[in-house]
């Protein structure tokens, strides 16, 4: 299968490593050509989980140098969210009459590019697999993670097996009916294990110790829980179950909400917030695909979402430097929904 990766960094970069030390042909896009020319010198190097991987000669340019005449089977797109949209209308123009797009970024991105191209040039997928990227052409797998991928509309069809068989060679690639239940189920998890710690400069075993950290973990979950199930979605289960028990009833202070918290921080608890890494590198972030998603979809579907809204404006207000990750922002976030 012609395969196109478009972003090699963390991500990209470790799954492009894995693909072409197994031998699987691949050809690499970049944002500039200048980052063309570091990798064609580098190439990549690999290390980490699943062992250390490399290649050397590589196919590699910036994606404004592939032309109509470049067509792919498969564009596999691991640039951050708002890159992600940016770039896949004209992707879209280097794919085959059959091709598929398939992003692979958290939240809200495969759906809204699903409804901007089409249901059947789009693929729904995200990745459970971590990884870093140390320098440009050096990578680090941090765990022993999968892609899951499906079809956005559900069910299973020839091109997610087809595909999913393709990408086995370089990651393990699981595929799921319900992608959508999938994706959502972390979404859930992004927007609150991920960006309340994010937002406190916390890890979620950290903030949760706290009573304010408990009450803004519970209103956001509880709002971007509503705003799924409102959407029709059918949580799909990863390591903890999406939907608490006895939800609603038991939210505050039950002993089963208790346990299954505990459950969510023993998966999750002391991982580094992604985000806050992109704080610390004054990096844009994916929070208008997280919470920022929740909380339009929230909008239009007549769920209130005063939680995440407040989230995304405050995380807004940290990348512009207004403001500093500290516990005492989620004091901040209750006063202003209270
Ligand atoms: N890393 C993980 O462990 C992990 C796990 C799960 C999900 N994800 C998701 O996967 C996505 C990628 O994450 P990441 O950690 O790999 O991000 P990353 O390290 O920042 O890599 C993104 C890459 O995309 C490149 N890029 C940006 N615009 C481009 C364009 N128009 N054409 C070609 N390349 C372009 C960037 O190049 P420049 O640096 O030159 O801009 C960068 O090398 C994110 O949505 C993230 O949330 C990541």
């Amino acid at each position: 299968m012609r395969t196109l990766v478009v972003g090699i960094g963390a991500l990209g970069g470790t799954v492009a490593a894995r693909a072409l030390s197994s031998g699987m042909p691949v050809w690499l896009a970049t944002r500039t050509a200048e980052s063309a020319r570091a990798l064609r010198a580098s190439g990549l190097h690999l290390s980490g989980v699943g062992g250390p991987a490399a290649a050397g000669f590589l196919s590699v340019a910036a994606v404004d140098e592939y032309r109509e005449a470049d067509k792919f089977e498969l564009i596999l797109l691991a640039t951050k969210a708002h890159d992600a949209l940016e770039v896949a209308p004209f992707l879209s123009s280097l794919l085959t009459s059959k091709g598929t797009l398939l992003p692979i970024q958290n939240g809200g991105v495969s759906q809204i590019l699903a409804e901007r191209l089409g249901g059947s040039v789009v693929l729904g997928g995200l990745s459970n697999l971590g990884a870093t990227m140390v320098e440009r052409g050096i990578y680090e797998q941090r765990n022993s993670g999968h892609l899951l991928i499906g079809e956005l509309a559900g069910g299973l069809s020839e091109r997610v097996a087809k595909i999913a068989s393709a990408l086995s060679g370089a990651v393990e690639t699981r595929t799921t009916p319900n992608l959508r239940g999938a994706v959502w189920a972390k979404l859930l998890l992004n927007c609150s294990v991920t960006t309340i710690g994010a937002i406190a400069g916390q890890n979620m075993r950290q903030y949760i110790a706290s009573g304010r950290g408990r009450e803004v973990f519970r209103r956001t979950y509880d709002e971007a829980l509503s705003v799924a199930l409102a959407n029709g979605v059918r949580l799909e289960r990863m390591i903890v179950e999406p939907i608490p028990p006895d939800w609603r009833e038991a939210m505050v202070t039950g002993s089963d909400y208790g346990v299954w918290l505990d459950e969510v921080i023993a998966a999750y608890g002391d991982l580094k917030p992604s985000m806050l890494q992109d704080f610390e590198r004054g990096q844009r972030t994916e929070i208008d695909f997280i919470n920022g998603y929740v909380t339009h979809l929230g909008k239009q579907l007549g769920v209130p979402v005063a939680m995440n809204a407040a989230i995304t404006a405050m995380v807004h207000r940290i990348e512009q430097r207004q403001t500093k990750p500290d516990p005492a922002r989620l004091d901040d976030l209750l006063y202003e929904v209270d």
